[in-house]
């Protein structure tokens, strides 16, 4: 029978726990609790990114693989650059729709929509998965780039429509020229839908171009044009992280090197962005590019960790590739020139791209991590030390994240020791079983450099899972003055196109949201942060059963302390707590039954209570089995 299973024994397990004479230990880091955000399971475009039109510039197209899933309902898949897209015509001879490249509006993004047409007809996108949301009186801000190249457009106009083919809102465009152009307009639904789609009609008859459909929500997360879906950023914001790493994840150093992360690809206007597709086997528009993620991080006051390629391709992707030493300094260039976009004057070359972009002012870039999750070769071990030598030379005030390679067993840790990295990240995906056992690994943390855990989770979303990965945290808690940073990993998954299906933080899809008990054990602990680490101990006359594990934490003005609890067990534990004097405390507790998780379409089962206490010197605290709690006491 595993640990977490309901037993006979079930009995309250007594414990005292004294913090009258407690004593302050380090200091605990600013960044500890951090987020790990990467475009897999459909994170970005269709997913934090709030625009609405799916392969807005005809750029989806056939790459190496088979990507295995399809549309929900198979109409069409990525290799297709008419993905998303249908032409209907009503004329007596019907309209074609194909895609070129001959005239494009920039090199970078060179595919557009080639449509005949003989009467009305109407180029329809339908969204991502199950259409767009639409919400009745929201305003929506559309834009186009067209080109007539023959004939006649007696009418033009764009028009949203719900999956019944009800018009709901309709705004008329100018006749478009010979020459790209771009065209704006708002459109306002008089109805609610979740399935709605984008036409753009015409009447006459002629050959027009069309790309970079696009239709974005007024409302963005803080309003931001090219902005993201509020409710999955205000539920990041939620968590009050002190960082956000991104873009990834293996998506950093992609499946070969013609598919790695370039940033430089991210920036500058939408249309001369560069897309991709990526290490996850769907496209990226890069819409949700570098200067959006920096303004992100700028928005929900967290620093920057942005992770870039080393020149080596995904360790667990087929060929492996890797820069030669004389191919490497553009991959060297591309962290250089990042630190100028973050932080270099506006009149920099990069500085002036980020501020031709609405940001003269810097970004305070202090992080930048160099290889993802890499595997021990020759080539990682050749080519990273010219990537610290050249930083620290050029820019030693940055703070060099490398990698600790795959798993808890660190591989590459003594290596970043030795070649220059400032900070080692480890990678791993466990059962609870493991987060409970391991749960005072960093105790045993000797001879290593500050450790960032950029990547964890139990594989699992079930409270089991929250209340193991509870317990870990704590762990972290106790080693902060060595284990520095932490983001759990994934943080969103869309239900309906997901290829990370263990554990996801959030869950979303087109319209809605799914908070998982291990988001708010993320949220809770976050809250509770504390200043500094304060020594204690328990006192039981019997075994404390495993995983059940304390954190104490004291805020710098010394009045407020922060207690964490975690209880993967099945009995409660009964805590007589004594403190200096009496005082009040809130306590926050997410409890239930081990196997029990939020569903999808369901009220959530778990969601953390909390409840204000009178405390005296001597009180009973209790935790409930397959709990975690926080007790913020004020005296
Ligand atoms: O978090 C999902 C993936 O797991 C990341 O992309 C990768 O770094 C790790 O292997």
């Amino acid at each position: 029978m595993t640990w977490w299973r309901p037993s006979k024994k079930n009995k309250p397990v007594s414990v005292r726990l004294d913090l009258s004479n407690r004593k302050t230990g380090h200091a605990i880091p600013r960044d500890l609790y951090g987020i790990f955000f990467e475009d897999i399971n459909g994170a970005a475009d269709g997913g934090l990114y709030a625009e609405l039109v799916q392969n807005r510039s005809f750029h989806y197209h056939v790459f190496p693989g088979d990507p295995k899933w399809h549309l929900h309902d198979g109409r069409t898949n990525h290799h297709d650059p008419l993905c998303s897209w249908q032409l209907h015509s009503r004329g007596d001879k019907a309209s074609t729709l194909r895609v070129d490249f001959i005239h494009p509006v920039h090199p970078n993004n060179p595919n557009y929509a080639v449509i005949d047409y003989f009467g009305e007809t109407r180029l329809t996108n339908l969204g991502y998965r199950r259409g767009m949301k639409l919400t009745a009186g929201e305003t929506y801000e559309a834009s186009v780039f067209l080109r007539l190249e023959k004939g006649d457009c007696e009418n033009l106009w764009l028009e949203l429509q719900d999956d019944r083919g009800r018009v709901l809102a309709r705004e008329g465009l100018p006749e478009p020229q010979s020459q790209w152009q771009p065209f704006q307009t708002r459109l306002r639904p008089n109805s609610s839908t979740t399935s709605g789609h984008l036409n753009l009609v015409i009447e006459g008859n002629g050959q027009l171009h069309v790309t970079h459909l696009s239709l974005f929500p007024q409302k963005t997360f803080h309003g931001r044009k090219n902005g993201l879906r509020a409710d999955l950023a205000e539920a990041i914001a939620a968590l009050r992280p002190s960082f956000l790493r991104f873009p990834g994840g293996c998506i950093v150093h992609g499946n070969g090197l013609a598919n790695a992360y370039r940033w430089k690809d991210t920036v500058g206007p939408i249309w001369e962005r560069r897309p991709n597709w990526n290490r996850w086997g769907y496209h990226q528009s890069y819409g949700l590019g570098f200067f959006e993620y920096f303004q992100f991080c700028e928005d929900i006051g967290a620093q920057a960790v942005p992770i870039l390629p080393c020149g080596i391709s995904c360790g667990f992707a087929k060929p492996f590739q890797s820069a030669t030493l004389d191919q490497l300094q553009p991959w060297i260039n591309d962290c250089l020139d990042l630190i100028e976009f973050a932080n270099g004057p506006a009149t920099s070359r990069w500085g002036s791209v980020r501020s031709a972009m609405g940001h003269p002012e810097p970004f305070h870039l202090k992080y930048l991590g160099v290889g993802n999750e890499e595997h021990d070769s020759e080539s990682f071990r050749t080519l990273f030390p010219h990537f610290t030598k050249a930083l620290r030379e050029r820019h030693p005030e940055i703070v060099i994240i490398g990698t600790s390679g795959l798993g808890p067993e660190a591989p590459l840790a003594p290596f970043m020791k030795a070649s220059g990295a400032h900070i080692t990240d480890e990678h791993y995906y466990e059962d609870p079983e493991w987060f409970v056992k391991e749960a005072d690994r960093f105790d045993r943390l000797t001879d290593s450099l500050p450790v960032y855990i950029g990547e964890y989770a139990s594989r699992g979303n079930r409270l089991v899972n929250a209340t193991s990965e509870a317990a870990y945290l704590i762990g972290i808690e106790r080693n902060s003055d060595r284990v520095v940073m932490h983001s759990y990993a994934p943080l969103l998954a869309h239900f309906d196109f997901c290829q990370w299906k263990a554990a996801n933080m959030i869950w979303f899809d087109d319209s809605d949201l799914l908070l998982t008990p291990n988001y708010h054990v993320q949220k809770m602990f976050r809250e509770a942060l504390g200043d500094y680490w304060a020594d204690h101990s328990w006192h039981s006359p019997e075994p404390i059963p495993a995983g059940v594990r304390s954190s104490v934490t004291i805020n710098r003005d010394g009045a407020t302390t922060f207690l964490k609890f975690s209880n993967p067990s099945q009995r409660p534990i009964h805590i007589l707590l004594t403190l200096e004097k009496p005082g009040k405390a809130r306590q926050t507790t997410l409890s239930g039954k081990p196997e029990a998780t939020n569903r999808r379409g369901k009220s959530p089962e778990l969601e953390p209570h909390s409840q204000d206490l009178d405390l005296g010197k001597d009180s009973l605290v209790i935790l409930p089995a397959n709990s975690v709690s926080t007790l913020t006491v004020k005296l």
